[in-house]
């Protein structure tokens, strides 16, 4: 097959194949399990986890998710409402966690006095939890749990 006929021959497949991938194949909630020209009601929206307990990481480097409400924290360009319990001047009053020290460093390493701007969104990478039942399964398995199987030699 020359290339032009072959691009066209995958391109006439791949448009046979898009409607054999409805949402009812994908399984899950996003798309409401509808077509997407039509519009479903929206579902409740969840409640979010507010119990002040810190969750334990999945792994020694990730965000912790954030075991409070945040509804209205404002967070833009002009104010950071987490930081006015977070940062290192706020936490004896608030007895919030101070930031690590990793949200005072530029990229290069160096430390700096204040908030750096790369760690200024705080929730880029730290989120609330809502009361919901996940949407995809997931196997994770930490890596103490990953130990403990290899040493008593199953897997
Ligand atoms: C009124 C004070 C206050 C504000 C504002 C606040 N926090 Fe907190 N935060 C706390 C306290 C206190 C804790 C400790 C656990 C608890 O009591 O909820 C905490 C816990 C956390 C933790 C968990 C830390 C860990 O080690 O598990 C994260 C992450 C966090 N907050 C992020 C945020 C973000 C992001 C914002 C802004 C959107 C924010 N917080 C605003 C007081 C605050
Ligand atoms: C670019 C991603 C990123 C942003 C943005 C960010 N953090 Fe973090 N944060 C992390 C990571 C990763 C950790 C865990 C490792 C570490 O301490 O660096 C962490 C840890 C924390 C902890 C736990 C500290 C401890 O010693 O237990 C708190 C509290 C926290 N962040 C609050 C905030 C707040 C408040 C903001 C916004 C001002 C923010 N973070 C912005 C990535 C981020």
């Amino acid at each position: 097959m020359s290339k032009p006929i072959r691009l066209a021959v995958v391109a006439a497949l791949a448009v046979a194949l898009i409607p054999s991938i409805g949402p009812a194949q994908l399984g899950h909630d996003t798309l409401r399990n509808a077509p997407v020209t039509e519009e479903p009601p929206a579902p409740r929206l969840p409640t979010v986890e507010n119990r002040d307990l810190r969750r334990m990481r999945a792994y020694p480097m990730q965000p912790p998710t954030i075991p409070h409400k945040i509804d209205d924290y404002q967070l833009d360009l002009n104010a950071n409402k987490c930081m006015s319990c977070h940062s290192r001047v706020r936490t004896a009053d608030t007895q919030a966690p101070m930031i690590s020290v990793t949200h005072y460093q530029d990229r290069d390493g160096n430390f700096l006095a204040e908030l750096s701007p790369r760690r200024y969104f705080c929730t880029q990478c730290h989120v609330p939890q809502t009361e919901v039942k996940p949407l995809v399964g997931n196997e994770f398995i930490d890596v103490d749990q990953l130990i403990r199987r290899q040493r008593s030699g199953s897997r």
